[in-house]
């Protein structure tokens, strides 16, 4: 069954053609990041103009190849603007070609990557998803049978790097540019606060660790002036920053694999491309832990496509009434709504 996928949630149009939901046929990324920069963050609006302007070339070049036998779109939750892009143009695209349609929550797209990079591997699982807009662990059980166990109670770890790094002058969405001035410094050098959520142990909050980051820069440049960048030590600053994230992350996730007892653990989202965090979580969890490569852990329509193929098994078709949503739950079966 081949499944052609669009996801347009926040600030990439992506399209994709998944064959069984284990294997790419195509697969193409426009990721809009320039046109947000100069905000310092995404711009709705923008978000979903530029969707639309680029969502039909993209999914006439992706298609024209292939058989299509049914057509997917992240249905939520995101930008509600950005998603009804992808999904409207779903929608026309399945009744013109006369094909099924297949909502899919993009948090479960996020963790059927690992199902694109490893074949073999099937749920039950604990999978982490690690991103700039969420931080959930989640007891996947079966395809379609998942829970929540646990995450962030603030802000997102990826949204927590990207606050950071703007503070550090390293741009947007600096997460990756921090993890690489961080290899340079000395990671015990600044004390950064762990938080501990009270009677939730696989629960997180980084928000302390973010504005104790703002806090130290903030006083040195009262301190120092426009000499600050020379009296603190930024390699190890953003050392000692991803360090605090990444074994709070490294805990929960470790703890909530034994507590479940779950033999495998996957690790998705934009934040998987960090090396600390995987060396961390290898280390922890040696054969247990399956990382799919950096290109499936950004958003893509991959794993929508793979996503939906588990979805249409389910019979998780939808009439071409289905709505788009902002937020919505990972582990409710309803957001198909046929
Ligand atoms: O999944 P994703 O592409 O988009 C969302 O759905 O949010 O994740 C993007 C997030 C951003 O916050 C970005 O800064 C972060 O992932 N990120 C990283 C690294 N690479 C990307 N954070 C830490 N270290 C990295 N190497
Ligand atoms: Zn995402």
């Amino acid at each position: 069954m081949n499944i052609l996928a669009f996801e347009t949630s926040c600030d990439e149009t992506a399209v994709a053609v998944v064959r069984d939901g284990r294997t790419i046929l195509d697969s193409a990324v426009l990721s809009q990041t320039d046109l947000h920069a100069l905000y310092g963050g995404v711009v709705p609006e923008i978000a979903s103009r530029s969707h639309l302007e680029t969502i039909t070339p993209m999914a006439r070049k992706v298609a024209e190849h292939h058989k299509i036998d049914a057509v997917a779109a992240t249905a939520a939750p995101g930008l509600i603007g950005a998603l009804l892009v992808g999904l409207n143009f779903a929608k026309g695209y399945a009744m013109a070609a006369r094909l099924p349609l297949i909502p899919v929550h993009h948090i479960r797209g996020h963790i059927a990557a690992v199902y694109l990079s490893e074949p073999e591997l099937r749920p039950p699982f604990l999978a982490a998803v690690v991103s700039g807009g969420h931080t959930l662990l989640i007891e996947v059980r079966d395809y379609t049978d998942m829970s929540v166990v646990g995450g962030t109670r603030d802000d997102a770890a990826g949204e927590a790097f990207d606050k950071a790094a703007r503070v550090l002058g390293l741009g947007y969405p600096g997460g990756a540019a921090l993890s690489r001035l961080a290899e340079k410094g000395d990671s015990g050098r600044y004390a950064f606060p762990r938080a501990v959520v009270k009677d939730a142990p696989f629960d997180m909050s980084f928000s302390g660790v973010k504005t104790a980051l703002i806090n130290l820069i903030h006083n040195a440049k009262q301190l120092y002036g426009d000499d600050w960048t020379e009296e603190i030590d930024l390699p190890s600053v953003a050392a000692s920053f991803e360090r605090a994230v990444v074994e709070v992350l490294t805990d929960r996730i470790c703890g909530a694999a034994d507590a479940l007892g779950c033999e495998s653990v996957v690790l998705a989202g934009g934040v998987a491309a960090n090396r600390t965090l995987c060396a961390a979580l290898r280390e922890r969890l040696g054969e247990k832990i399956h990382i799919p490569p950096v290109n499936l852990c950004g958003d893509n329509a991959a794993m929508i496509g793979s996503q939906a193929y588990y979805e249409a098994q389910n019979g998780a078709y939808a009439p071409l009434s289905q709505n788009a949503f902002a937020t919505f739950p990972p582990d409710n079966q309803a957001l198909c709504s046929g």
